[in-house]
């Protein structure tokens, strides 16, 4: 296709001493159709020429020569230019790009870039929480979009199966393992474990002293605890597999916290050297108040241990070597905001090159809340996030049952809707926003919600039907799609692509679920508005094929933030 902001951006830049590259950053696309196609603001041109920003419009509108046969009309609206693109060349360019194949708004943006991202991350012999879901939907997300726009992306789980704690768990599984059935349901029964030896170790020195003891045991590699921890381990991550099984989650690697265990002593060595690391209360600390930052960065606790921020900075080196990544993020809730200030902060001290401290990123997520208030582990309203997942394909089979009762292949389609509905809803708001988890809002069929976005798509499916035939591009007359409903779809199928790169800009999916709620309800505009099944062949024709390309964008949409979709329901 075209591509408008491009072609805008060229001729600026020729009005202008700023690169077309640069200007295009600029460039926005006006919510408001009556504000044209792309606007251009000019404040940020009216220091450098020490100019109002109207005069500055006016001036490049004198100056700028753009082919009319592309924009045909240019306003000066306040500090902005506004542009009008041709509608019948854009609705050809949307239109003819439909018809070559399954790849619409595929980019190669993306092309010879490494992305890594961290996500999901669970740790072992603790329940899977909501948490974890909202980074394994957010992660997931990002993932297939960048993929989508050419990226070369590694997805990392970066589980949770080392530190302290495991020292505490195989003094519990010595001392009651016999008690419980671990096997039978690993994650309940570990937690059980962990809850009794803690107890017990508030009470008893000595026990405690015997935990730390397993704890560097096990960092020495000795057979007994090393095989109990990849028993713990094993099991959990079984449990684990089910969710992802559900969601359908894909990992690149399962690197964890283990993983970088025995590879700290180079992080400690360097940190050393830089001079930086000091003794503090006998833990080995960084400082970093002269970054800002109020509180230091702990490499080796009092008792000796490494601590989580130590195998972060551990993966840092390991994933600048082995990915030479351009960016590296890491998908987590906002609690851990002060931990990756400080790693990325720490990090620049480990020698690296500055394109690897650069890219580091903290994508950080709000909770998720109940109507009635946070979800925690100590006031006992922790949901397990198997049964959440079961609960929601249980009540889409209920909703189907009332509405579509006759409906082929009920289960499939109740998974489908049911697990999209929870994806969607974890997706659809900014991240950093805390969310509302509400059974009602989440699966309303007409709110702005996944089973909106695949109830529209189905009628888009059954409009298809209904004609024998899909039309070919090549004998559409455009002319008919003139009407105000058909050019506000073609204007957001053009911006499909724009779209999926603002989402890789801000790290933000709901970029894209608000835009396919957009096109749903301007779907349905349309469809309400327009009859498409008529006797007139050439209207019919194109309004099928409007239907098709906004039923190909809206599943592509959606498949990108890690939904499925029905084609009845
Ligand atoms: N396991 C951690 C948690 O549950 C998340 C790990 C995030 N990734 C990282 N590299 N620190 O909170």
């Amino acid at each position: 296709m075209i591509n408008f902001k491009t072609k805008i951006a060229e001729q600026i830049a020729k009005v202008t001493n700023i690169s077309k590259e640069e200007l295009e950053t600029y460039i926005e696309i006006p919510k408001d159709t009556s504000n044209g196609d792309y606007a251009f603001p000019c404040f940020r041109l009216a220091k450098e020429l020490k100019k109002a920003p109207p005069i500055i419009a006016q001036e490049i509108k004198e100056k700028i020569e753009v082919d009319e046969n592309i924009v045909t009309k240019i306003e000066i609206a306040g500090g902005y230019l506004n542009f009008y693109i041709n509608k019948e060349l854009m609705t050809k360019e949307v239109l003819g790009e439909m018809a070559n194949g399954e790849s619409y708004g595929k980019s190669t943006i993306g092309k010879g870039r490494n992305i890594v991202i961290d996500y999901s991350a669970p740790n072992i012999a603790t329940p899977f929480h909501i948490g974890h879901l909202r980074s394994t939907v957010i992660g997931a997300a990002l993932y297939k979009i960048y993929q989508y726009l050419g990226y070369n992306i590694t997805g990392i789980n970066h589980l949770g199966d080392y530190g302290t704690q495991f020292g505490k768990l195989i003094e519990g599984y010595k001392l009651w393992g016999e008690e419980y059935n671990i096997d039978q349901d690993p994650i309940n029964e570990l937690t059980k474990i962990y809850i009794r030896i803690n107890e017990l170790c508030k009470k008893d020195e000595k026990v405690l002293e015997a935990c730390r003891d397993n704890f560097k045991k096990l960092e020495d590699k000795d057979p007994y605890c090393v095989e109990l921890w990849e028993k713990f381990r094993k099991l959990s991550l079984q449990e684990f597999q089910k969710v992802y099984d559900l969601l359908g989650s894909k990992f690149d690697s399962w690197n964890g916290e283990a993983f970088y265990s025995d590879k700290m002593p180079e992080v400690i060595e360097i940190l050393e050297k830089s001079g930086k690391l000091v003794e503090s209360h006998g833990a080995k600390i960084v400082d970093l108040e002269d970054k800002g930052i109020n509180t230091p960065c702990i490499i080796i606790k009092s008792n000796g241990s490494k601590t989580y921020a130590t195998r972060d900075l551990e993966a840092i080196m390991y994933r600048a070597r082995t990915y030479d990544y351009e960016k590296a993020l890491y998908v987590t809730s906002y609690e851990q905001i002060l931990h990756f200030k400080q790693v990325f902060e720490v990090a620049k001290l480990l020698g690296l090159d500055e394109k690897y401290t650069n890219g580091l990123k903290h994508v950080s997520f709000g909770m998720v809340l109940l109507p009635t208030g946070k979800m925690s582990t100590r006031e006992g309203n922790i949901i397990k996030l198997e049964d959440l997942l079961n609960e929601a394909i249980e009540r889409a089979k209920q909703i189907i049952e009332e509405k579509n009762p006759d409906l082929e292949d009920k289960d499939e389609v109740a998974k489908q809707v049911g697990i999209s509905a929870v994806i969607f809803n974890d997706l659809s708001n900014s991240r950093v926003k805390d969310e509302i988890f509400d059974w009602d809002t989440i699966l309303n069929f007409q709110g702005e919600t996944g089973p909106y976005i695949q109830y529209t798509y189905v009628r888009t499916k059954s409009v298809l039907e209904k004609v024998e035939q899909l039309p070919e591009f090549s004998k559409i007359n455009l002319s008919k799609l003139s009407d105000e409903y058909s050019q506000n779809i073609i204007k957001l199928l053009y911006n499909f692509e724009d779209t999926l790169i603002q989402v890789t800009n801000k790290e933000e999916p709901s970029i894209l679920s608000r835009y396919l709620i957009e096109l749903a309800k301007a779907y349905s505009s349309f469809y309400n508005e327009n009859k498409i099944i008529t006797e007139e062949q050439e209207i019919q024709d194109a309004r099928v094929y409007l239907t098709y390309s906004v039923g190909k964008v809206l599943k592509i949409g959606a498949e990108l933030l890690g939904m499925q979709m029905p084609n009845k329901m």
